[in-house]
């Protein structure tokens, strides 16, 4: 049932069940056949772009002289009119096909039998591969626009965390004292690799399919180059069966939502531990809490866990889309008509949770009392064994020693500095000194200044190179 252009016999004018393409079929399909096969219910929303290819088509098709001036404009303005009614939610109830055929029967409503001519040279596979792009250039504007507004909100509370040190975890393991700024930007600095990803995929979005007909090219000699140019694509296709089968596109910006969705997934993962009862870093606002139908006591971190799930969400939309794609031939099959719930859930998915998450970063209390209260001494065994290897100890045997020193102070159930002289002095000459002299926390991160680290001027760097970056 392929759709290679206008159909033969063309449909009747007004009737709800216009069809692009019933000439050759003696019966209209079964209920069941429809119910599978439609899908305005999914692609409505491709309205506005697909009456900005259409008006863009209709340019090309006077060029190549097939429309006059006059019918030009009416269809233009009658396409207009289709658009007004659509966008104040007209045709709620329609049962076309899709929203191709959809915007062609109300065109007929609007301009008459003129609106046979809308289709002349274009097949709805190089239409949709158009309206889809066209949509997914406006949505990777509106992505990156709401990750830069995440990336923002984490670099004001890193800035007004400059001063709050807590324990830096690795395996879930006390590691080494850092700076609440550091933990926060380690979660920023992935957003400005989302933005160029987006940045990236929006590249390939911009190829314009439209002017390749069903596979073999259009049979009008249309300008594809006026086409490009006035619908803001930035290359026009090369292969006319690749471009009306090539999904790449959505595959692409699939992974880099996804890629979003995972990063805030691991953000979203993290506060729920920092605001569990044990940890208690940060305390999350009313407005961003939710309550326990159960427990009276109860403030739930919802949205990081939603945060946290969704990613899995639109993984799934990403691994469905591309098993849909793999072994599939050149050139469009009705498979490809998936691409669009795939991709438009993942979006919308994206386009929630990113506000919520931004609105509970905003809004969160660090509590610096339970970030101080956390930290183990046990977190200077590096610093002490630094300061061995500053005396002139090899740093392997400096690590096994430091390491020593934790297991005595364990034992003992003392921290490093309650370990007594003789039992320091037993394990190296040089400890109690060390000991006697291993400074704060605080301290501790300074001593991390390389670039990256998290030393206050380190982190302070961080924070200005990241901040021309976010809106
Ligand atoms: N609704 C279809 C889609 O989204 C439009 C293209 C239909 N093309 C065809 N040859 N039947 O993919």
């Amino acid at each position: 049932m392929s759709d290679g252009g206008a159909s033969e016999n063309p449909p009747t004018p007004l009737s709800a069940s216009h069809q692009l393409w019933g000439g050759r079929f003696a019966k209209p399909p079964s209920e069941a056949m429809a119910a599978l096969n439609d899908s305005l219910w999914i692609d409505r929303r491709l309205w506005p772009q697909d009456i900005r290819g259409s008006q863009a088509w209709i340019e090309a098709l006077e060029h190549a002289g097939i429309l006059s001036a006059a019918e030009r404009q009416t269809l233009h303005e009658g396409l207009d009119r289709v658009g007004e009614r659509l966008a104040g939610g007209g045709e709620a109830d329609a049962t076309d096909e899709d929203i191709h055929t959809l915007v062609e029967r109300l065109l007929y409503e609007e301009v008459g039998e003129l609106a046979g001519k809308l289709h002349t040279g274009r097949s709805r596979n190089d239409q949709v591969a158009t309206d889809h792009r066209l949509w997914c250039l406006e949505a990777i504007a509106a992505l990156d626009t709401e990750v830069s507004r995440l990336g923002a909100s984490l670099i004001t509370q890193a800035r007004a965390g400059i001063d709050l040190v807590l324990p830096g975890y690795t395996h879930g393991q006390q590691a080494q004292a850092v700076r609440w700024a550091h933990v926060l930007l380690a979660h920023t600095w992935p957003l400005v690799r989302d933005r160029e990803r987006l940045a990236a995929v929006r590249h390939r979005v911009a190829e314009l399919p439209l002017g390749s007909g069903a596979l073999a090219g259009s049979g009008v000699a249309v300008d594809r180059e006026l086409l490009r140019e006035r619908l803001g694509f930035d290359r026009v296709s090369n292969n006319a069966l690749d471009a009306t089968g090539d999904r790449d596109f959505v595959v692409e910006l699939l992974f880099a939502v996804t890629m979003i969705a995972t990063h805030v997934s691991r953000l979203g993962g993290e506060m729920v531990t920092y605001s569990s009862t044990e940890y208690g870093f940060i305390k999350l606002s009313d407005d961003f809490s939710t309550g326990s139908s159960l427990l009276p006591q109860k403030r739930n971190p919802d949205v990081f866990e939603l945060a946290r799930a969704k990613a899995s969400r639109t993984l799934g939309n990403l691994v469905a889309m591309l098993a849909t794609m793999r072994g599939l031939p050149a050139g469009y099959s009705k498979d490809l008509q998936e691409d669009k719930s795939l991709l438009f859930d993942a979006v919308d998915t994206a386009l929630v949770t990113l506000p919520a998450v931004r609105g509970a970063m905003d809004a969160l209390e660090p509590v610096p009392e339970r970030m101080r209260g956390a930290l183990q001494e046990s977190l200077l065994a590096t610093d002490v064994a630094d300061d061995l290897v500053a005396a002139g100890v090899p740093f392997r045997e400096a690590h096994g020693l430091a390491g020593k020193l934790v297991r005595t102070a364990e034992e003992l159930g003392t921290s490093l500095r309650g370990v007594p002289r003789d039992r320091a002095d037993a394990i190296h000459a040089a400890l109690p000194d060390i000991l006697s002299r291993l400074g704060s926390f605080e301290e501790s991160t300074q001593r991390r200044a390389t670039a990256g680290g998290t030393a206050r001027e380190a982190v302070l760097a961080q924070l200005e190179s990241l901040e021309g970056r976010f809106l």
